[in-house]
């Protein structure tokens, strides 16, 4: 998948949309169970109805002036013009778009991974940089972020240099599969099933066994998590990379 834009604002951790408008999607899309995250399914919902206005007829030209800026920030209105942007620095295709942990779960990813300053706290794919900030600011921890689009990387280099933690955190323009992992004692993610498994294996393959795995949002399938945090909507599951591999990963994936 490519493309995509924030759900909800910056700033607060409201959402601005959530369900309600999914609700009254005149598609016949059961967009709830194909994405339980509200969060995700908030920010997938302007991609499906760009894709599908050429196929009701009503395909016309949309004229795009949002920026980089607009397209981290803004809140998503179904009557605008498509936030996906053109510019150069989207032009790289990532796997998920970017949506924002909100802050009271990035807390409690933090939390449930018991992060210290002992920890090097790797977050795959970390968008506008909040985790490994929250990591290195609450906790101590040493944070490294990967993140696919630059504009990101250079947003959440920023954000660390406001909170006063550029020292402790790194944010690294590339791709989450090709990171090299080995040094991470937690990792985070909030990417999308289909890319969770696909994530599986590496995860298997280049992190010490004892290591820390919080997902936003998304399981492993058949890898049962050691705890699951759910409220309001938001799902946070947990789990430690075991000595030796279950029987159902291939490690050669
Ligand atoms: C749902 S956002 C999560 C942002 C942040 N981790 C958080 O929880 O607030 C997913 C992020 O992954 C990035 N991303 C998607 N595919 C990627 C890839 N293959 N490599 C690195 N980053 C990627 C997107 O650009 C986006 O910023």
């Amino acid at each position: 998948m490519t493309g995509g834009s924030a759900a909800r604002k910056t700033g607060d951790d409201t959402f601005v949309f959530r369900i309600a408008p999914l609700r009254f999607t005149p598609f016949p899309i059961d967009l709830a169970s194909m994405f339980p995250s509200p969060s995700l399914r908030g920010a997938l919902l302007p991609l499906i109805v760009v894709l599908l206005l050429p196929l009701l007829g009503c395909a016309q030209e949309q004229g795009n002036t949002a920026s980089n800026e607009d397209t981290d920030t803004a809140s998503v209105d179904l009557s605008a013009p498509s936030p996906v942007t053109g510019s150069a620095a989207d032009t790289i295709d990532s796997d998920v778009p970017f949506v924002e942990s909100p802050q009271p779960v990035v807390n409690k990813m933090l939390e449930l991974a018991n992060v210290s300053e002992n920890d090097v706290v790797y977050d795959l794919g970390s968008g506008d940089g909040r985790i490994p900030i929250t990591a290195a600011r609450e906790y101590g921890a040493r944070g490294v972020g990967i993140e696919i689009k630059p504009h990101l990387v250079e947003k959440a280099r920023k954000n660390a240099k406001n909170a006063g933690v550029s020292d402790r955190v790194e944010f690294r323009q590339g791709d989450l599969f090709e990171a090299d992992l080995s040094e991470a004692t937690v990792v985070s993610i909030y990417l999308l099933p289909t890319v969770n498994m696909e994530l599986r294996p590496k995860l298997f393959r280049e992190l010490k066994p004892g290591t820390r795995v919080v997902s936003h949002d998304f399981d492993m399938n058949e890898w049962e998590p050691d705890t699951t945090w759910e409220s309001d909507g938001e799902t946070v599951f947990l789990w430690t990379i075991p000595e030796e591999p279950p029987e159902f990963v291939n490690l050669d994936e």
